[in-house]
């Protein structure tokens, strides 16, 4: 059983009715949370006492809980997935927060991204992107080649698979300044272009993926670098590099 204290903390939660209504942040009293709850089984518990007063629960996005879906999206005290590092805020903890601390849970904000209610924002945008170009044709002839008997070179099969963990949560968009869908673009780009399978479409992959983000609403790249810094899956920027030059590339040849 654990003897770890529990906190009290002040809760300030963004609620909306729907997308039209105009919203606020809302205050909530938590007493003795558990610092071994997850960030969600916190708002679960928040929500089954609003339930119990026959309030509305406030609305949130999840599903995996193991941080692989990327479906849950909170800003929390104004990081996305919160203070954290290399996590989802389905993996963040209470005993990341302090006792009496006050924590802003916020949606996500970009322009492309517009509240649905409450905490869940529509992201739909980015699956709009990935249909774009984020795929490959396979030879379903029956004279189909064994992927595992092409060699690819280690190092780039190493970035291939790290580019292909990006789970397409859209923290990278929310701490972004310009709002910008760089980092994910890139990655889905960069999974397919350090690998044969991807080189088909490569050209095409790019500038339909760019142009999509473009269409969407996300603003452009400046470098910054905050989408590196709260991408749960770590994905570097120089995925953004590497769309960058295959978008280049692309654009004189194509
Ligand atoms: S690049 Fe990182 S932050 Fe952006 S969608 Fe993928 S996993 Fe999320
Ligand atoms: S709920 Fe699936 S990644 Fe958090």
């Amino acid at each position: 059983m654990s003897t770890e204290k529990g906190l009290n903390i002040t809760l300030k939660v963004w609620r909306q009715k729907n997308a039209q209504a105009k919203g606020q942040l809302d205050t909530y009293e938590m007493k003795d949370v558990s610092p071994n709850n997850s960030f969600l089984e916190m708002l679960d518990i928040l929500n089954d006492d609003l339930i119990n007063q026959g309030d509305n629960p406030v609305a949130f996005d999840h599903d995996c809980r193991e941080g692989i879906c990327g479906a849950c999206s909170l800003h929390i005290n104004g990081e996305p997935h919160g203070p954290g590092r290399n996590v989802t805020t389905c993996q963040l903890h209470m005993r990341e927060f302090q006792d009496g601390e006050t924590i802003y849970i916020e949606p996500f904000r970009a322009k492309a991204f517009p509240v649905i209610k409450d905490l869940i924002v529509d992201r739909s945008a980015l699956d709009r992107i990935q249909h774009a170009g984020g795929y490959i044709s396979v030879n379903t002839s029956g004279n189909t080649q064994d992927a595992n008997a092409i060699p690819i070179e280690k190092e780039n099969a190493d970035k291939a698979f790290d580019a292909a963990t990006c789970i397409g949560c859209g923290a990278c968009v929310a701490a972004c300044k310009n709002a910008s869908a760089s980092l994910f673009v890139s990655a889905k780009v960069s999974q397919f272009a350090l690998l044969p399978q991807g080189q088909v479409e490569a050209k095409d992959r790019v500038l339909n993926m760019v142009k999509q983000a473009e269409a969407e609403g996300f603003g452009p790249c400046s470098n910054t670098g905050a989408c590196e810094i709260e991408c749960p899956k770590g994905i570097s920027i120089e995925n953004i590099a590497r769309m960058n030059r295959e978008f280049l590339s692309a654009s004189l040849t194509k």
